[in-house]
């Protein structure tokens, strides 16, 4: 069965990012968000960053306007009964994630795969919750979703080879680069990122050496596109946290530990560059390191 209506539920960060790839390759995405506002503020992101993509010469504008007529939003959950696939990009919490599911699940059609974009959670837990696990994949994108080619196809122990095939076959149709993964927590790639990111905070915390040194050090010591603490305002400290207490609940080691100042911060909304502080403070053009 092959997949042409994509569901996409959240339309954050990462939910607009892939509605944005899904509809640029062709698909008729439906958007699922809370209210009216969180949809505005979607279509205001996914509008940007085609907007971006015209200032650029990357793409002119009926190309943007063609991408924007092929999404659509809704606040109605049973919209989705009629997709071939609906992405999860929800909060990151279980709970949420297994309620959505389970209301889909007598919705929606035989053959519709359900995907979720955690980055830490397992897929198992999800696919056990609903009456569908064979059909129960993770698709893992990258921040920024238009620009990383990554997408992680994770499988757990109850997924068919029909609805992994499917799967990976959609990435490769958003013009990705899926590789495959086991359903570990953190799947391939936060399983090596996220004790990067929070030994450089335990190095901070050390005294080692200053923010922007460390910084500088990883991008022209290494050729990495962004320092650590640039990486980690990028992602959201919200969101690491939230990584490695889910990581280190799962494998109890001391790597996957999220550091005490990863927490003070995220005590204090300095979340990274979407509350303006983090690591630096983003309030002016250049963002200038915090004194922590
Ligand atoms: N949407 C669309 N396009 C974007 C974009 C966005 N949000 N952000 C950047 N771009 C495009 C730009 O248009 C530009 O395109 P061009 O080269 O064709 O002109 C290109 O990306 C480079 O952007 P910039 O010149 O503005 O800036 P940089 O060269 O600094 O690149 C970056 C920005 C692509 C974000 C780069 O710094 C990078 O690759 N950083 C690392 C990001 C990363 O590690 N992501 C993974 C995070 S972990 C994760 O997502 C997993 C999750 O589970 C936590």
């Amino acid at each position: 069965m092959e997949i042409r209506k994509v569901g996409v539920v959240g339309c954050g960060l990462m939910g607009s990012g892939i509605a944005e790839v899904s509809a640029k390759s062709g698909f008729d995405v439906l958007v699922r968000e809370v209210d009216e506002g969180a949809i505005e503020a979607g279509r205001k992101r996914i509008t940007k960053s085609l907007d971006r993509a015209v200032e650029k010469g990357k793409a002119t504008p009926e190309d943007r306007d063609a991408t924007l007529g092929r999404i659509r939003f809704t606040t109605e959950i049973d919209a989705l009964s009629d997709r071939d696939i609906v992405i999860e990009a929800i909060v990151e919490i279980l709970e949420a994630k297994n309620e959505l599911f389970q209301t889909l699940d007598p919705l929606c059609g035989e053959g519709t795969i359900f995907a979720t974009n955690t980055s830490s959670l397992t897929v198992t837990d999800m696919a056990a919750a609903v009456n569908r696990p064979d059909r129960v994949v993770g698709l893992h994108f990258f921040n920024p979703v238009p620009v990383m080619k990554l997408v992680e196809v994770v499988r757990t122990i109850a997924t068919s080879d029909e609805a992994f095939d499917r799967a990976f076959a959609f990435a490769k149709a958003l013009g990705k680069e899926p590789i495959t993964a086991k359903d570990n927590s953190g799947f391939v790639v936060n399983l090596l990122l996220v004790p990067y990111m929070l030994d450089c905070i335990r190095q901070l915390e050390r005294g080692v050496a200053s923010i922007e040194d460390m910084d500088k050090g990883m991008v022209l010591g290494c050729g990495y596109p962004m320092g650590p603490f640039t990486l980690c305002d990028f992602v959201g400290n919200d969101t690491t946290l939230k990584i490695a207490e889910i990581m280190f609940d799962e494998y109890r080691e001391e790597r996957y530990a999220p550091p005490p100042l990863l927490k003070r911060l995220v005590a204090m909304g300095r979340y990274g560059r979407k509350s303006g502080k983090g690591f630096y403070d983003y309030s002016t053009p250049t963002p200038v390191p915090l004194a922590l």
